[in-house]
């Protein structure tokens, strides 16, 4: 393990919980995930977010998540695991263990009955790429404009096939938020209509090593802008050079 450097411990409160806190539940992380973590979930610090994980395991995270919001925040967290609701009674009231397979579309409409939207969906369930990518294509509509999307140990996807791959399916999301820059997104076949969508909720996507963060935010189209200096008596005129709306 490298040297954990005090510095780190105070800029990053998940480093500060995992390595310096004792918790009560066993939790497993890859090193360089509170990074990713802190860059992405530090805005909802104080604002009582909702979310959903998948993966209870032993507990730890929800332990995590309640230590780095102050327990000012509402988890859902799901397992298919039948165990894993034996922990409920060592959380609050804000916490919420829910049995249920990602991979079931049936379990996720029961759920969804309960009409929540979320400010931060991670998943940290099976790992299995096609459940990854069945997740993230069922739970994204639920996430909350200014949310964020987390998948973790993409790594599954290096050892599977290409045509299931999550890491291959995330890559032709970048394609999607690149629609209007393609010959084809003035055609209204599905494939393109279903990439205009996708590119209209989402502001971003994120690649790390293990992990893909999408940053859902409203994204209208583009358009390319120029300021143009008038050097004789120091004013500027912006200029629209082409706005084409869908
Ligand atoms: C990596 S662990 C979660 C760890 C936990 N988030 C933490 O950080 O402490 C993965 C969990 O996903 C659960 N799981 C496996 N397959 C699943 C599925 N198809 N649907 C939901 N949960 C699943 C396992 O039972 C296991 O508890």
């Amino acid at each position: 393990m490298d040297q954990i450097e005090n510095k780190d411990l105070e800029e990053n409160k998940l480093k500060k919980f995992f390595f310096k806190e004792k918790s009560n539940h066993l939790i497993h992380k890859w090193s360089n995930y509170f990074d990713i973590y802190d860059k992405h979930f530090n805005k909802f610090i104080g604002k009582n977010p909702i979310i959903l994980e998948i993966g209870v395991f032993k507990g730890g995270s929800i332990d995590m998540w309640n230590y780095y919001f102050d327990n000012n925040c509402t988890i859902y967290a799901i397992d298919i695991n039948e165990e894993c609701l034996k922990l409920q009674k060592d959380f609050g009231d804000n916490v919420h263990i829910i049995i249920g397979d990602q991979n079931d579309d049936n379990f996720w409409n029961k759920f969804l009955e309960k009409n929540i939207n979320f400010d931060i969906i991670i998943d940290d369930g099976s790992h299995v790429p096609k459940h990854q990518i069945r997740t993230l294509k069922k739970m994204y509509n639920y996430l909350k404009n200014g949310g964020i999307y987390l998948c973790e140990d993409i790594c599954t996807s290096y050892s599977s096939d290409s045509k299931t791959s999550f890491v291959e399916f995330c890559k032709s999301l970048i394609d999607n938020l690149n629609i209007y820059h393609t010959p084809d997104h003035n055609n209204t076949d599905k494939t393109v209509l279903k990439a205009i969508d996708f590119k209209k909720k989402t502001f971003s996507l994120t690649f790390y090593d293990n992990v893909v963060v999408i940053d859902k935010l409203f994204n209208e189209r583009s358009y390319e802008i120029k300021k143009i200096i008038n050097n004789d008596d120091n004013t500027f005129e912006i200029k629209e050079l082409k706005k084409k709306l869908h």
